[in-house]
């Protein structure tokens, strides 16, 4: 069994800035209430015409992961990508990588676990490297969230919580062995789908029926989401597979290095860095100046962290999320 490593982190926002303020305008909310029960003071938002899409925003991500691991787009063999907001209905974001970027007609394998997207698509990439069936494989997290959310009142409670964006990590295999991906650990729980969902299009209701009823009061074509039910879960679950991923490696809390949580809530971040008893310095969370990016998330977030030096060579570097389905897991790297 070989050992699999990130070599490569890159990500990608768009420039267009969307404060609170600015929501505020749209919708009755104000910049009080959501920082206090989120944190979030501002989010990038797509614009139409700046050229940017869930799977551009992606190779832009992509670019400079792979510039960093000092490969070529030649050099991977396979593309996995997670989104809940693909440009298309189908195929999926994955080929349209592999095109964008000239690359070989390899595997693009695309994942659909929404906040949890890219901790799969992690464990997916450890798993093909640890078997020796490839050494480079691109893992991809983007989302254009804001091309599908409800900007009027009646959607602020899930509205003001989103943002886009995209990141990227390479993944090689370890050829010292040493350190890397120690463990993936992955979950779902699957009698909590409708608490966090987009219903609609869906094949239980499809287009001709969309058309014909075009019901402007029951719209199932916005994400809904039972807030407080869903704060509840994430700081359990994310207890959880944090301690089941350090167990598994015989380690504590204290042995953690920098903590990355999925970009959720800053108040989920924080409840579970206070019950884990890990110090400010060592955990990692940007989602006051980029909403909550789902997949992209945790990415962005090892990218910036990498990027202002909070991440080194040999630290203990502890990924987790929670999100829509429910799914749920971790990943603990020696980086
Ligand atoms: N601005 C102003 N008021 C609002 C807004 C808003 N944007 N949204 C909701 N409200 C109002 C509600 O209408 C309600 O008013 P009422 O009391 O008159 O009925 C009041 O604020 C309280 O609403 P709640 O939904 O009960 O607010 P809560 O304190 O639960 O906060 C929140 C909502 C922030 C969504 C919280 O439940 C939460 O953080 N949940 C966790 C879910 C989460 O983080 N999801 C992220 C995506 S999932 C994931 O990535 C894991």
């Amino acid at each position: 069994m070989y050992s699999s490593k990130i070599t490569g982190v890159g990500h990608y926002v768009p420039e267009n800035i969307v404060t609170n303020e600015d929501l505020s305008k749209l919708m009755d909310t104000n910049d009080a209430w959501i920082e206090e029960r989120t944190g979030i003071k501002e989010r990038r938002h797509i614009k139409k015409g700046d050229g940017n899409s869930t799977s551009i925003m992606g190779v832009k991500a992509s670019r400079i992961a792979l510039e960093r691991a000092g490969l070529k787009p030649e050099d991977i063999d396979m593309i996995v990508f997670a989104t809940l907001s693909p440009d298309m209905y189908f195929p999926g974001g994955g080929v349209q990588v592999q095109e964008m970027m000239g690359m070989r007609t390899i595997p693009a394998l695309d994942v659909r676990n929404q906040c949890s997207g890219f901790v799969y698509s992690l464990s997916v990439a450890d798993q093909f490297i640890k078997t020796g069936m490839y050494k480079h494989v691109l893992v991809v997290g983007s989302e254009n969230h804001s091309g599908g959310l409800d900007f009027t009142t009646r959607g602020r409670g899930v509205s003001v919580i989103f943002g886009d964006g995209a990141g990227a990590v390479v993944v090689s295999r370890n050829e010292s062995n040493e350190g890397g991906i120690l463990s993936t650990h992955l979950h779902s729980e699957g009698k909590h789908k409708d608490e966090l969902a987009l219903q609609g299009p869906t094949t239980q209701h499809w287009v001709p029926e969309i058309i014909t009823e075009n019901d402007q009061e029951n719209i199932p074509y916005y994400p809904y989401m039972n807030g407080q039910f869903v704060f509840k879960h994430a700081v359990v679950r994310f207890s959880q597979v944090i301690m089941e991923g350090l167990e598994a490696n015989n380690l504590t809390t204290q042995d953690i290095d920098m903590f990355i949580p999925h970009q959720a809530n800053l108040r989920i971040s924080q409840y579970i860095q206070h019950k884990m008893k890990v110090p400010d310095e060592k955990v990692f969370n940007n989602i006051q100046k980029y909403g909550n990016t789902t997949a992209a998330s945790i990415p962005i977030a090892l990218s910036e962290a990498w990027e202002t030096g909070k991440i080194k060579e040999g630290d203990l570097v502890v990924l987790a999320a929670f999100g829509s389905g429910f799914t749920w897991g971790s990943v603990v790297i020696k980086w």
